[in-house]
C-alpha cells in the first residue's frame, strides 16, 4: 500500500530555551534532528509532509534545500499534536493508503524499525498502530492505558494523568501508523479539554476504539530508539546513545577505535577495514574514510571529507570539505578546506590553507597535485595550485601557481650576527 508520512515538526520546543534555532534544527553530530527523522522514513513513504510553525520559514528553507520529496505545510497557530496532523487534510483528501506519523525530535529512530512497524500494522489487519515502549523512567511521556484484557484503552499525558496512570511504565513512541481512509475523519472531531487545551494526537486511539477501529500497539524492545529531545539534556544524552551505536557498527566492520569513550563518529560516515581513529577525534556529518588510515589522536573532520586508503591525518588536524588521496601525510597540527590533496602528499606541521576571505565571504579552493611536499608553517592563500612534484620551503606564503618539480620558498633570508648576544652581554 502507498505510503506517506507526516512528520511533526512545528512545535516551539520551549524547553530547549533557544531563540536562534527551531527544536528540530538542532544537530547531533552535524545533522539535523529533522534530518534523521526524514533520511530513516524516505525510503519508506513516497512523499513526506513537514508540518512547521515555529520559525516556519528556517524550517522550510532546510526541508527544501536538503529533501527533494519532502513538501512543507504550515500550522499556524500551534494548538497541538492532533491539530498538526489536520493540517494535511486537505493535501491527502483522496489518499487512501498508509499515513506513517513522526515526531520531528525523535532522530534516533531506524529505518528498519519503521520497516518492521509497518509489516507489523499490515499483518493485524490495523487500522491505527502506535508504537510503543518500556521506560523504567516514563515521565514526560504519554501513557499507554490497557483494558484488563490487555487491549488498548488509550493514551494519558503526563499532565493528565492520575497518580495510578503515571506509575504505568510504557509509553508512547509519538510514532503512528492509520488507514488513512478509516482514520481521517477523526482530524475534524478532537476535543481540547486536557491539562494543555491542546487537540493531542494521542486521543486517536480512544477515538479508533470507539469507533469500531482495529486499535494496535507495536511495543518496541530497544526503547533508546524512541528518545525524544524535549531539552538540551535530552540532547547530549542522544548525542551519546547515536555515538555509541555508530562506533559499534563501526568496530563490527573492521574498524580500530582505540577509545570509544572520547571518539565521536556520526552516522553518515564509511570508514575501510584496518583504520584505526585514535582517542579524542571528532567526524562529523558526511564522510568517506578508506582502508589502513590513521586518524587522531585529536582530528576534526567537519564534513564532506573523502580520505582514501593508507593516509594519515596525525593530532590538531582540522579537515573540511576536502578530498585526500591515497599515502598522503597531513601529521600535525594543520587546516584543510576546500582542498584537493593528490597522493603520496607530504604536509608539514603547521601548514594551513587560507580557503576564506572574510571581505567577500568567499571560499576558495587549494589544489595540490601528487607527489607535492608542503614545507611546515605555510600558508596556501586559495585558489591556488601547486603541480605534480613541486616542492614548498618551510614558511613560505604561496599564492600562485607552483609549477611541476619547482620549488617555491618566499621565506626571508637567514641573517646571523656573530657573538650579537656576547657583545649586548658586555
Ligand atoms: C508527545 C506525545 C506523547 C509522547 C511523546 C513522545 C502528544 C499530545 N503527546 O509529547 O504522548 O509520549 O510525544 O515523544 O502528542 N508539534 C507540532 N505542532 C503542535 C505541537 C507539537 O508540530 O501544535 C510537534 C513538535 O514540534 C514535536 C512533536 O509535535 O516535534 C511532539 O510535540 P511535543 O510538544 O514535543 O510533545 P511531547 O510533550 O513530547
Ligand atoms: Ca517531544
Amino acid at each position: 500500500m502507498e505510503i506517506k508520512a507526516v512528520i511533526l515538526a512545528a512545535g516551539k520546543g520551549t524547553r530547549m530555551k533557544s531563540e536562534t534555532t527551531p527544536k528540530v534544527l538542532h544537530q547531533i553530530m552535524g545533522k539535523t534532528l529533522l534530518g534523521y527523522v526524514l533520511d530513516n522514513v524516505k525510503h519508506i513513504s513516497n512523499g513526506e509532509f513537514v508540518i512547521v510553525g515555529h520559525h516556519a520559514q528556517e524550517v522550510e528553507d532546510f526541508v527544501a534545500n536538503n529533501y527533494s520529496t519532502a513538501k512543507t505545510v504550515l500550522q499556524s497557530p500551534q494548538l497541538g499534536t492532533g491539530h498538526a496532523v489536520s493540517m494535511v487534510c486537505p493535501v491527502l483528501e483522496d489518499f487512501e493508503g498508509l499515513v506513517l506519523i513522526l515526531c520531528g525530535d525523535t532522530p534516533l529512530i531506524r529505518q528498519e524499525t519503521l520497516e518492521k512497524f509497518v509489516k507489523f500494522h499490515e499483518f493485524k489487519k490495523s487500522d491505527i498502530t502506535v508504537m510503543s515502549t518500556i521506560f523504567d523512567n516514563p515521565t514526560n511521556y504519554g501513557r499507554i492505558i490497557r483494558e484488563n484484557d490487555n487491549s488498548l484503552k488509550c493514551i494519558v499525558e503526563e499532565k493528565d494523568a492520575t497518580d495510578e496512570q503515571k506509575a504505568v511504565k510504557e509509553v508512547n513512541a509519538g510514532i503512528y501508523c492509520l488507514d488513512w481512509g478509516k482514520v481521517k475523519s477523526a482530524f475534524g472531531q478532537l476535543k481540547s479539554n486536557n491539562a494543555q487545551g491542546e487537540y493531542y494526537l494521542t486521543d486517536i486511539i480512544s477515538w479508533g476504539k470507539n469507533n469500531g477501529l482495529n486499535v494496535n500497539a507495536y511495543i518496541l524492545p530497544d526503547s533508546d530508539e524512541i528518545y525524544g529531545i524535549n531539552s538540551r539534556s535530552n540532547l547530549a544524552t542522544a548525542t551519546k546513545i547515536m555515538n555509541k551505536r555508530n562506533l559499534e557498527k563501526y568496530m563490527e566492520n573492521g574498524v580500530t577505535i582505540v577509545d570509544p569513550d572520547s571518539t565521536w563518529i556520526s552516522e553518515d560516515t564509511q570508514i575501510g577495514q584496518d583504520t584505526i581513529i585514535y582517542p579524542a577525534t571528532y567526524i562529523e556529518g558526511k564522510n568517506i574514510i578508506g582502508k589502513n588510515c590513521k586518524i587522531g589522536p585529536c582530528a576534526h573532520l567537519r564534513g564532506d571529507v573523502e580520505v582514501l586508503d593508507n593516509v594519515k591525518i596525525g593530532n590538531f588536524v582540522e579537515v573540511k570539505k576536502s578530498v585526500i588521496s591515497s599515502n598522503t601525510n597531513v601529521g600535525h597540527l594543520s587546516y584543510i578546506g576546500d582542498s584537493e590533496l593528490g597522493s603520496r602528499v607530504n604536509i608539514g606541521a603547521g601548514t594551513i590553507t587560507a580557503n576564506y576571505d572574510p571581505i567577500t565571504k568567499t571560499k576558495s579552493k587549494t589544489i595540490l597535485k601528487d607527489d607535492v611536499k608542503i614545507g611546515s608553517n605555510s600558508v596556501l592563500v586559495a585558489p591556488v595550485t601547486v603541480e605534480k612534484g613541486a616542492n614548498v620551503g618551510a614558511g613560505s606564503i604561496i599564492t600562485k601557481t607552483i609549477p611541476a618539480w619547482a620549488l617555491a620558498i618566499t621565506r626571508a633570508p637567514l641573517k646571523i650576527l656573530e657573538n650579537w648576544v656576547a657583545k649586548k652581554l658586555g
